[in-house]
């Protein structure tokens, strides 16, 4: 038997309980050769007349001190005290799993070293996109690869109001009131609406796919909050629809990474992820195109995830899984340097205004969109990001600007 504790009672660690209580015996246990015991719940409250009742404990110390315990699952969320909780779990020679995003993104190499120098495990599949597996396919099966380019959906929040704004034709505000009232999104949605949890989840593959610290500070991040549905009714004369794209990209020798709003064609792998789920599209020098698609937030997807690492721990007890996630930062190119095309809605007649906006962008395709008056959009060429901005500059009356993936 191994005993582990779980750290938090809340969404995901209560989760983590039911996985383990719908299937442990059938599978779980048989698949990690031991029976997982849950020995220590660490939470703030009490549980009284529930079956976990005898399980919470207050003190975090009870946990560390307690040589039965050799797993600690860790789902409180946030950076502290988890972190303090996680280093010193594995500084006393327990294996960690955990489901912490802004921990991994964080602190994930330096934990991954003490992991690695007291031949235990830190594990983190549950940080991105929930239930699909995504970190153990790209730590432990796409390694006979360079990894070219990591593209993703890895916000389950923004990617169902986006659906919902281009479904049915609603404006930002009244679809985000509507998820928040359902309980889709977080009363404080601005981690969600703002990019900043999609860009520590691009941090955290980006490192493991690249090898060495991508600062999610460094990444260019935009939200989605400017997006209106006038912005879809020309995506879809585009043929396209609007995502949340997280991504980074090896061109040669440099690195580029970015969150932000993108114009999707129907021929892009990502186009069809819709709703809460989430979709990974990974490119590899010899493999081509992989994709990873599935439910990226929730309480069983996510415990599932975290079970899963459970499993491997128990599996690799006293034997480091090898992770390439050095320390050593990773120089992301400015993305003024990034190359693409840009649609972009201009105010007043296209007939008026269309000699004034190809002197400065040059050819570019016009879209209309009928009903929609005051107003066009374009399509430029390729051109970078220091390019466009520069042409931009000299341009009045930009409405909005999206940039255009696939
Ligand atoms: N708020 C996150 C989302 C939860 O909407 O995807 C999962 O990390």
């Amino acid at each position: 038997m191994v005993n582990i504790a779980i750290l938090g009672y809340g969404t995901v660690g209560s989760g983590v309980v039911e996985v383990l209580n719908i299937n442990g015996s059938s599978v779980i246990n048989k698949r990690a050769g031991e029976e997982i015991n849950v020995k220590y719940i660490l939470d703030l409250r009490d549980f009284p007349g529930t079956p976990i009742e005898h399980k919470i404990v207050h003190d975090f110390d009870v946990i560390l001190n307690d040589d039965d315990i050799k797993i600690v699952v860790e789902v409180m969320g946030g950076v502290e005290p988890a972190y303090t909780f996680v280093k010193a779990a594995l500084l006393k020679g327990k294996s960690v799993c955990t489901s912490n995003k802004e921990l991994v993104a964080k602190h994930g190499a330096e934990l991954l070293e003490i992991a690695k120098q007291n031949n235990i495990n830190f594990l983190f599949e549950a940080s991105v996109g929930g239930g699909i597996p995504i970190i153990r396919p790209l730590n432990q099966s796409l390694t006979a690869d360079e990894i070219q380019e990591i593209t993703g959906i890895l916000n389950g929040t923004t990617n169902y109001i986006l659906t919902k704004m281009g479904r049915e034709g609603l404006d930002f505000d009244t679809v985000l009131k509507e998820a928040q009232a359902k309980g889709f999104a977080e009363r404080n949605p601005d981690a969600d609406v703002l990019g900043y949890d999609a860009c520590r989840k691009i941090a955290i593959l980006s490192s493991l796919a690249f090898g060495h610290q991508v600062d999610f500070e460094d990444i260019y991040t935009e939200g989605i909050t400017k997006i209106t549905d006038v912005d879809f009714k020309y995506a879809k004369q585009l043929d396209s629809s609007i995502k949340l794209f997280a991504s980074s990209k090896k061109t040669g020798d440099s690195f580029y990474a970015m969150v932000a709003p993108v114009l999707v064609n129907s021929y892009h792998p990502l186009y069809s992820v819709n709703d809460v789920l989430n979709g990974i599209y990974i490119k590899g020098n010899v493999i081509g195109d992989v994709m990873f698609v599935g439910a990226g937030a929730g309480k069983l997807p996510t415990a599932s995830a975290v079970v899963s690492d459970v499993v491997d721990a128990v599996k690799h007890l006293g034997r480091n899984i090898m992770t390439n996630w050095s320390s050593k930062k990773l120089e992301l190119t400015h993305i003024d340097k990034s190359e693409k095309q840009y649609f972009v809605r201009i105010s007043g007649n296209v007939s008026d205004r269309l000699k004034e906006v190809e002197e400065v962008f040059g050819e570019v395709k016009v879209v209309g969109v009928p009903g929609v008056t005051g107003e066009f959009g374009i399509v430029t060429k390729v051109m970078s990001e220091e390019t466009y901005k520069a042409k931009a500059q000299s341009l009045d009356g930009i409405l909005n600007m999206i940039r255009i993936e696939g």
